[in-house]
């Protein structure tokens, strides 16, 4: 089964079966099945976060549940209920165009709503965590669906649950906390001088014209969005890094570490629009790895360890990466 057309990198990537999952109860029979026949499963949604590699002997299943449900919370508050294969995008236009404050500062993020809490989707001074009430997952090892809030999911700087235990739960539905009442989050730069939106389709249409100018679309030339995480050093590794470069931008976290820029260093190391045959760094955002035409697994893997070394012999500091090799 060809899966080019199922990741966003259009890595070339076959998989001996793939199966569509249209409702939840599938997933359970699917497992057994696939245990039966001593088969591996992994799970793919639109393949917006993932390396594929070229071959995978098992079954892939492409989860493609649909629906959407809007629920009166005990305060008033409005939950929005949806499956795991609905598109993330679609869904936050859809709750924007009725007038609800919550997603749209997380507008224009490829993928979909069950690998959303997977990597703890986050942009422009929103991660998926704050709006989170809870979600159902099919855990493979209890044999049973599970519910999970906040907590339970130990959501992180694009990290959850689900990153610690990979394979284990399958993500069915998510329940998202939504607003009536405006409640504009500007906090990030480049969105102060909105001033008072009246509508969350303002803050929508900005921060899709502000991600069209720095993330180039996959559909014209494949990418996983940012390639490696934003590297958080201890303080006192930051205070001396900042000494160094004092126009480097670094952010303060809460607890007293510093969040340092990949596509910063990335570009500082030269490595900005390089390329190494069909594979490259975007010349557009330096932290997107982008595929030119033709990449395997194999290119993407080789061009990150290249980013990776060039900027831990420049800077002392090693990138992680961010999608999943699958
Ligand atoms: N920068 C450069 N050169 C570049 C790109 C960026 O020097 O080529 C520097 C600039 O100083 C810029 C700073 O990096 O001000 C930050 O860049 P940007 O605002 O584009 O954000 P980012 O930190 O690179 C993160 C997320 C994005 C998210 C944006 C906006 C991660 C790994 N990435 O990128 O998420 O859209 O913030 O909130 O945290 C994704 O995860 O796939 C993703 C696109």
């Amino acid at each position: 089964y060809d899966l080019t057309a199922h990741n966003t990198f259009g890595l070339a990537a076959h998989s001996q079966f793939a199966r569509t999952i249209v409702d939840e109860a599938e997933i359970p029979s699917l497992f057994a099945l696939a245990d039966q026949q001593g088969l591996p499963v992994r799970m793919l949604g639109e393949g917006s976060n993932v390396i594929l590699s070229e071959r995978f002997d098992g079954i892939t299943a492409l989860i493609a549940t649909r629906g959407r449900e809007l629920i009166v919370g005990d305060n008033g508050d409005l939950i929005l209920d949806a499956q795991a294969g609905e598109n993330w995008h679609a869904l936050v236009a859809h709750t924007v165009g009725e007038g609800l404050w919550g997603l749209e500062n997380l507008a224009g993020i490829p993928g979909t709503v069950g690998a959303a809490p997977v990597q703890n989707i986050g942009a422009y001074g929103v991660e998926l965590s704050d709006r989170f009430v809870s979600l159902r997952a099919y855990d493979r090892v209890a044999g049973a669906f599970v519910e999970l809030d906040g907590p339970a999911c130990r959501f992180a700087y694009r990290h959850s649950l689900f990153k610690e235990h990979r394979g284990r739960y399958v993500v069915a539905r998510v329940r998202l906390r939504l607003s009536r009442s405006a409640k504009p989050e500007l906090s990030y730069r480049d969105l102060s001088a909105l001033a008072a939106p009246d509508h969350p389709s303002v803050v929508m249409d900005r921060v899709l014209q502000l991600r069209a100018a720095k993330i180039p679309d996959w559909r014209g030339l494949g990418n996983a969005g940012s390639f490696f995480h934003n590297p958080v050093v201890p303080a006192a590794i930051g205070a001396a890094f900042m000494a160094a470069h004092p126009t480097a931008p670094a952010y303060a976290q809460a607890d007293g570490a510093i969040k340092l820029s990949a596509g910063w260093l990335i570009e500082q190391a030269g490595l900005k629009g390089y390329r190494d045959g069909p594979v490259g760094v975007s010349a557009q955002h330096a932290l997107v790895l982008v595929n030119h035409g033709g990449a395997s697994c194999t290119d993407v893997l080789g061009l990150a360890e290249h980013v990776v070394t060039t900027v831990h012999d420049r800077f002392g500091i090693r990138l992680q990466r961010e999608p999943e090799l699958l």
